[in-house]
């Protein structure tokens, strides 16, 4: 969770002084221009555009690879409904394949859902925890598959030494006030691949009617996903922020970690495919059964210390989905994608509550524990203590 003050006031007032909200009052001098030629710094990557939500990112992505009717994308079972939102709103299919015990893509079960029709995933770096991008991006090349990150629950997170986000072909930050910076409502499509860019600069300014130049890709109308000054100028300051609530937060998971480790008690932590580059938002515990994780909780509680489960976490759990799984897309029925004739071939029939068993079981299985920011070692190491404690008793109970 990020956190928020002064130095946002000043920025915000200091936008208003100028009276040029718009980012395309004066372009390259604005706060929008200026945050991604920040991001690009900080993730080394060629292209950054900024637009008003991580939805609006993963569907400026999508466009840009060119995703479409007739086209299916890979998505996992656990992540909020919108990365699987995103692809109905270009008219493509979500299939949907399983979470491994990092609770992120399952790169065995993206390879068995590939189908003839597949053209892109969106691995989810849920939580802030980095998929095992090394297998996927492996599956992806061999299969001709392009990648989108959903970076939207990991903005500065790292894989192996990368920024995630910028691994895969293009990826989507958000900035709403659920994530680790926050200017209210926003997002981010990062990208080393300038055709995505350009694809993506004309659909997110309805054509690029603002900028008013043409790229070198063809043009087209698109949408309006424009991000504005006020919110730039709040998201300046929140990326110079980054750093440091980053390292806050992994320096207070690895308290909580180390202390638990250290305990030797009969608590397994869940694994991360790069615990260094993982956001360190929550510490993750894997259970042998929905029940054992429970009783755990339940008990923890008693003693001082409320965990939660991915399982209870809403419409970021596949079967939550109603409106997708009942194929309620749009108003109009000729808007949704499910019935247009391209997407019949799509393994329309394969979007099920039942189409994703292992997630579900690893979701029931997993109990988190939230790390705050500003929480201090004493306060770390007494949820360690709880949770060891709480451990221990159920062991010792039998
Ligand atoms: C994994 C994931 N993808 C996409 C989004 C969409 O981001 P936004 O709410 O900024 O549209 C979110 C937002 O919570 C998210 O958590």
């Amino acid at each position: 969770m990020f956190t928020i003050g002064q130095q946002e006031i000043d920025a915000v007032a200091e936008v208003i002084n100028t009276r040029k909200l718009f980012r395309y009052a004066d372009l390259e001098a604005g706060r929008a221009y200026a945050c991604e030629s920040r991001m690009k710094e900080i993730l080394g990557c060629n292209e950054s555009l900024l637009v008003t939500s991580g939805t609006a990112a993963l569907i400026c992505g999508l466009v840009g690879l060119g995703i479409g009717p007739g086209d299916e994308v890979i998505v996992p079972a656990y992540t909020w409904l919108a990365s699987a939102g995103a692809v109905l709103a270009v008219g493509a299919i979500p299939v949907l394949a399983d979470v491994d015990e990092t609770l992120t893509l399952d790169p065995a079960d993206f390879e068995r859902r590939i189908g003839p029709r597949t053209k892109a995933v969106i691995p989810v770096h849920m939580a802030g925890r980095p998929s095992d991008m090394d297998r996927i991006l492996e599956v992806a090349k061999a299969r001709g598959i392009a990648v989108l990150e959903d970076s939207c629950q990991a903005v500065g997170g790292s894989y192996k030494g990368r920024y995630l986000a910028t691994i895969g072909d293009a990826g989507a930050f958000s900035f709403n006030v659920y994530k680790n910076i926050s200017c209210g409502e926003g997002g981010a499509l990062l990208t080393n691949d300038r055709r995505i860019y350009e694809r993506a600069l004309y659909y997110h300014d309805m054509g690029s009617a603002f900028r008013g130049h043409t790229l070198s890709e063809p043009e087209f109308l698109g949408n309006t996903y424009r991000m504005n000054e006020i919110q730039s100028a709040v998201l300046y300051v929140q990326l110079g922020r980054l750093e440091g609530i980053l390292a806050q937060l992994r320096e207070r998971r690895n308290w909580i970690q180390d202390a638990i480790l250290a305990a030797d008690a009969p608590l397994k932590l869940s694994p991360s495919a790069d615990i260094e580059g993982d956001c360190g938002v929550h510490v993750s515990f894997l259970f042998e059964t929905g029940e054992a994780r429970i009783r755990f909780c339940e008990r923890a509680a008693e003693l001082g210390c409320k965990l939660g489960s991915p399982i209870d976490s809403g419409k970021h759990v596949y079967t939550n989905w109603t409106t997708l799984l009942e194929r309620k897309v749009g108003v109009h029925p000729k808007m949704n994608p499910f019935l247009w004739p391209e997407n019949q071939e799509c393994r329309i029939e394969e979007l099920t509550p039942e189409c994703c068993p292992r997630t579900l079981d690893l979701l029931t299985r997993t109990a988190t524990v939230g790390v705050g920011f500003d929480q201090t070692r004493e306060a770390c190491e007494a949820v360690a203590e709880i949770l060891c404690r709480t451990a221990r008793e159920i062991a010792g109970n039998g």
